[in-house]
């Protein structure tokens, strides 16, 4: 498997809670390497966007509210795998599901307030890094 990139997110729960490096040196220990990264506080029009595919869903206000409620750290991670890589590193969405050692098992507050974000696919990858980062910022 080629090297790839996935997109990922350091949540307010997590950069609120100065968890930032801690969160860095799980995903480094997992194999990715942070080839861009971006601090930044969503407005809730960008909140609203990003998370435009859960906007039917009962949580969606909600989790537009949570998002914009402080800073966020964007990344693009890059390694083997990069995207199941990085899900596995963050555990499932619901940290009472995520298993030990994860970021969510770890730092989760909630099923909401889960301390990270990471693509689902490597389409969607692509996605969601064109959202936040030029060509220009990625340096591999
Ligand atoms: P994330 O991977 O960023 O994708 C959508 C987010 O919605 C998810 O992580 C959670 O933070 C949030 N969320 C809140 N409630 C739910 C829910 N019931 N199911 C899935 N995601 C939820």
């Amino acid at each position: 498997m080629a090297l790839e990139r996935t997109f990922s997110i350091i949540k307010p729960d997590a950069t609120r809670r100065n968890l930032t490096g801690k969160v860095n040196a799980l995903l480094e220990a997992g194999g990715l390497r942070i080839v861009a990264q971006k601090r930044l506080r969503l407005s809730t029009a960008q909140a609203e966007a990003f998370y435009g595919v859960h906007k039917d869903r009962p949580f969606f206000r909600s989790l537009v509210d949570f998002m914009t409620s402080g800073p966020i750290v964007a990344q693009v991670l890059e390694g083997e795998n990069a995207v199941a890589r990085n899900r596995e590193i963050m555990g499932a969405t619901n940290p009472a599901n995520a298993a030990e050692g994860t970021i969510r098992k770890v730092f989760a507050e909630s099923i909401e307030a889960n301390s990270a974000h990471g693509s689902d696919s490597a389409e969607n990858a692509a996605i969601e890094i064109a959202f936040f980062f030029s060509g220009i910022d990625i340096v591999g």
